[in-house]
């Protein structure tokens, strides 16, 4: 099942450590070729020789000794990975990588890794330190970047204390790496595909300065954007405001209202394949809006709006017989209910719905919890995810929609 694939297994200091041993041999008597990397601080908890018994191969402590086996160390070891684990990953690893730091072998390492090249990270670490919000900012933009995490879970840490911090236990590492592995096989499944994401809120303009809105930050749909881009598709982006960084090797198109991304959607969509409408539209717009700043007075203020395009019920109407068209469901309520009746008004031939009230779900944050609802009927409910994993997974049910190989 391992077809000797390589996995370069980075260690670092903490007691979580000596899991990573149990992690070595389970792999090994799967059949991967292993190579562990540990850093400085990692030595103090585990002998290297320990991990060089288990794996067969040389361990990498330093950066500057004697080249074994390598020309390049780091380069030629991220050029021999078909994977990357970082267990455990201190808050000091995810600091360093999310940065862009490379000072030592298994920072650089990991810098060096090739596109496509999963790399998984299983923090470890107390309690206090993963709730800090530079920490869970660096796990975010490391998520963001199509970073893979595993754990940490609750429980009771070496240091006394009891919460969220635990390194999850080997078994499930092996798990995750083989579902990684098994993933890339199909990373170019959507090959010649042209693929139509929309991501993020709109602005409706109420004046020059103020506008209505609402709490999309686009992760949902950059998510879409990045998973397919990464499995072959050409992706067009059309995106509102957010403040994420474009997806590499995504054509974008910036807009603010939902009148400029109608108009945006509708000259991309006769080119396209596939729409996947991950936007949060406004349905409705200030119908005066003015073009000086509305001066506050003693009376109430009364806001007249209209109704917006729906853009992707027009999508519905013109999509010709080889187009698929996906629609998303923010709800709060009765959430299979009404994305039924939004598949079937929109026309559409998958609908992925999300309860924004529920923890970990729809707005902001980097996880989702999404039901997808097919035209056949079918209905798959997925657990909590990132939402690179939930990009995936609905591309995977796109892909049996579209009878794509
Ligand atoms: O961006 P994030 O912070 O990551 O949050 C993700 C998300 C919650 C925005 C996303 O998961 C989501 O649910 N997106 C759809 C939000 C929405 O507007 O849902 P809706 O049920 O109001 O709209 C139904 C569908 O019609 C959507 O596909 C929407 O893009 C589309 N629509 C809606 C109104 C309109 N005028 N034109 C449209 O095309």
């Amino acid at each position: 099942m391992s077809d000797g694939k390589t996995i370069v297994l980075g260690v670092t200091g903490g007691i979580a450590a000596y899991k990573a041993c149990d992690l070595v041999s389970r792999l090994v008597k799967k059949g991967y070729k292993v190579h562990v990397i540990m850093t400085k601080s990692a030595e103090h908890f585990v002998n290297p020789l320990t991990f060089r018994t288990l794996s067969g191969h040389p361990v990498i402590t330093d950066m500057f000794s004697e080249p074994g086996e390598w020309n390049v160390q780091h380069v030629s070891l991220a050029e021999k990975a078909d994977i990357m684990v970082i267990a455990p990953a201190t808050a000091n690893i995810l600091g360093k990588v999310s940065h862009g730091l490379a000072d030592d072998m298994l920072s650089t390492t990991i810098m060096a890794a090739k596109p496509g090249c999963p790399v998984l990270f299983a923090p470890a670490m107390n309690v206090n330190m993963y709730r800090n919000p530079v920490l869970q900012e660096n796990i975010k933009k490391l998520t963001d970047l199509g970073y893979f995490f595993i754990g940490p879970t609750e429980g009771h840490l070496a240091c006394g204390t009891q919460g969220k911090g635990r390194m999850v236990e080997a078994d499930e590492i092996v798990d995750k790496i083989i579902s990684l592995l098994e993933g890339k096989k199909d990373l170019n499944d959507f090959l010649d595909k042209k693929i139509l994401v929309t991501a993020g809120p709109t602005r409706e303009a109420l004046d020059p300065i103020r506008f209505l809105s609402n709490r999309s930050t686009g992760t949902m749909g950059y998510a879409i954007a990045q998973a397919a881009h990464r499995r072959g598709a050409k992706v067009y982006l059309v995106s509102g405001p957010t403040s994420l960084v474009q997806p590499p090797g995504v054509e974008i198109t910036r807009v603010e209202s939902a009148r400029e991304m109608h108009q945006a959607v509708m000259r991309i969509f006769p080119h396209v394949d596939i729409v996947i409408k991950a936007a949060a539209v406004a349905d409705y717009r200030p119908r005066d809006a003015a073009d000086y700043k509305i001066k506050k007075k003693d009376k109430p203020l009364t806001l007249v709006l209209e109704r917006n395009p729906d853009i992707l019920w027009e999508l519905g109407q013109i999509k010709n017989k080889r187009q698929i068209l996906v629609g998303f469901a923010a709800e709060t309520e009765n959430l299979e209910q009404y994305a039924r009746e939004k598949l079937e008004a929109k026309n559409l031939d998958l609908i992925v719905a999300n309860n924004v009230k529920e923890e970990g779900a729809g707005f902001g944050g980097t996880t989702n919890i999404v039901t997808i609802i097919t035209k056949g009927g079918e209905t798959i409910k997925l657990p909590r995810l990132t939402k690179l994993e939930a990009a995936h997974a609905i591309l995977d049910q796109i892909r049996i929609q579209a009878g794509i190989n």
